[in-house]
């Protein structure tokens, strides 16, 4: 199984709208997709329709033997998140175990939370890539730098991703910030992926209407653009 941790330092970056949308389109490539949300906010839970379902990521991180939930996307199952994460507090591994006994999925895609608490730092160690989701404002680098850096002080060589989402090309600032991210990938050394997600309403509806942004409006350029980034990273990873 291909383990992914969704992580940005910074809140409200398409975390959990890009765990969502990526794994309900990962899903329709015939592989099995476990979407695990580990943040006490439960964006990605409610997005599925399954926000207070059980098991939740606690449950699994206790060593329960758990079977994560099933969702309306075909291939598409969730480990719900619980508000007690936000007070996981211990010092040993256990994402390791509990990520070695999901053994039937062949993606798993996990949604931090902002900052960098216990949950976050241990999704981040034991995975084998970060995707890192941005907006391109001025300020972008200043925050993905600590990011990157953070990841880089503990897994040197761990791949990080770059997507850009809430995209809006006629800008200005637009167009300065993605100059910046194109002359750091190398320096700081991630990936600056090619998709852009726009910054489209039917994104943010649909998470409101419970559903993966291709369901809810499969022409919108939300989906389009989610459609494209699942195809850029089964090519990438
Ligand atoms: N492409 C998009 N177009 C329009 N709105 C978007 C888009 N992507 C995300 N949003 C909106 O941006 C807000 C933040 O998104 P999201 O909750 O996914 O961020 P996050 O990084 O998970 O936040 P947090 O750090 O709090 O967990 C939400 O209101 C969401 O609906
Ligand atoms: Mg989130």
């Amino acid at each position: 199984m291909l383990k992914v941790a969704v992580f940005n330092f910074k809140g409200g970056t398409g975390k959990s709208t890009t765990t969502l949308n990526l794994g309900a389109c990962l899903a329709t490539s015939k592989r099995k997709v476990l979407v695990i949300d580990l943040d006490g906010q439960r964006t990605l839970s409610f997005g599925l329709g399954l926000d207070g379902d059980a098991p939740t990521a606690l449950n699994w991180l206790s060593d329960e033997e758990i079977q994560p939930l099933a969702t309306n996307t075909k291939n598409l199952w969730l480990i719900p998140g619980d508000l007690g994460m936000f007070q996981l507090d211990t010092d040993s591994d256990l994402f390791t175990p509990a990520l070695a006994k999901l053994t039937e999925f062949d993606i798993c895609l996990m949604d931090c939370s902002p900052g960098l608490g216990i949950a976050s730092v241990q999704a981040i160690l034991s995975s084998d890539r970060v995707l890192m989701p941005v907006i391109c404002e001025p300020a972008v680098l200043k925050g993905l730098s600590e990011a990157v850096q953070l990841i880089r002080d503990e897994r040197p060589s761990t791949p990080i991703d770059v997507v850009r989402v809430r995209y809006r090309p006629k800008l200005v600032i637009t167009r300065e910030a993605d100059q910046l991210l194109s002359e750091a990938a190398e320096e700081l050394n991630y990936r600056l992926l090619k998709t852009t997600v726009p910054e489209n309403i039917s994104v943010a509806e649909a998470i409101a209407h419970q559903q993966p942004v291709t369901a809810y409006s499969s022409r919108s350029s939300g989906a389009k653009a989610y459609k494209s980034l699942a195809t850029e990273c089964m090519r990438v990873w």
